[in-house]
């Protein structure tokens, strides 16, 4: 029980990466909120989580500075503090090969993965650093250190989250805050399976094509899975995890060597 007594937020934890977390979380002792736009999957999410008062659905998204306050202060509303948050909702719509690109299309990007993680950690901070205690953690890709073609606006979001996060782990270093980035590689998920026939349209490639490709990168030739990323989160979250941040930490089979 390495998060016993924890108070965890984490967005777009309803489905997928995110909700394989919130479960790996619960399952060490933390109390969490879960959260994505939908009522109907997150009502899905708690049946399904089974966890009583020790898991709470706050609907919003994500993409405005309203949203996330909203999130966090809700956070703190239901369980009286937050020690951990894990920065997961993201994705990306409208790709295309940047001579086509719309300029929307960039701008819903940096929206749904880079501002949300800067608003939602900003809001986080101001209750982690007085207390002198917590864990943000942000969901960033492989994309994150790759580039690959047709996909720029994930890849610039996702790039960017990774500065953002070594920054921001040089500032709170002293005071009981870690920071990280988890990059995982391909999962197919809900996103993958809905965004990931356009992606791989903009790259020339069908779908089946492109999900080949990316287990043909990893050593380990096949997808990751979202159990893999949740234990590297529950690591990060943990107290043992104390001494890591500022850094990026691959989930993605042997993908990016570094
Ligand atoms: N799957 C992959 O291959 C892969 C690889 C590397 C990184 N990632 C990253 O991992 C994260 C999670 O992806 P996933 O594959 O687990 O996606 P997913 O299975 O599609 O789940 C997405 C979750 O986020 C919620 N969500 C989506 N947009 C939101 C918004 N604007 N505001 C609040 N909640 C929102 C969804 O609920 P609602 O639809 O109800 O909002 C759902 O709970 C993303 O940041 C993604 O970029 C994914």
């Amino acid at each position: 029980m390495e998060l016993q007594g924890k108070v965890a937020l984490v967005t777009g934890g309803t489905r997928g990466i995110g909700r394989a977390i919130a479960e790996a979380f619960v399952a060490e002792g933390a109390s969490v909120v879960v959260n994505g736009r939908s009522e109907a999957k997150g009502e899905q999410a708690l049946r399904e989580m089974n966890a009583g008062d020790r898991v709470h659905f706050l609907a919003g998204d994500v993409k405005s500075r309203e949203g996330c306050e909203a999130l966090v202060k809700g956070t703190v509303a239901r369980y009286g503090k937050i020690d951990i948050l894990v920065n997961n909702a993201g994705g990306a719509t409208g790709h295309a090969p940047v001579v086509d690109l719309e300029d929307w299309a960039l701008e819903d990007s940096l929206k749904w993965n880079l501002w949300s993680t800067f608003w939602c950690t900003q809001y986080a901070l101001r209750d982690m650093l007085p207390r002198q205690w917590g864990r943000i953690i942000n969901i960033s890709s492989v994309e994150g250190k790759h580039g690959k073609p047709g996909v720029s606006i994930y890849v610039m979001a996702k790039h960017a989250i990774n500065g953002f996060t070594k920054s921001c782990a040089q500032e709170i270093g002293t005071q009981g805050v870690t920071i990280n980035c988890i990059c995982p590689g391909a999962i197919e998920t809900d996103i993958m399976k809905d965004e990931g026939p356009a992606a791989a349209q903009a790259m020339g490639l069908t779908y089946q094509g492109l999900l080949d490709w990316f287990a043909s990168e990893a050593a380990i030739k096949r997808l990751n899975t979202v159990e893999e990323v949740a234990v590297v989160a529950t690591l990060l979250a943990s107290e043992a995890g104390g001494g890591m941040t500022g850094t990026m930490y691959s989930v993605d089979g042997g993908t990016a060597a570094y």
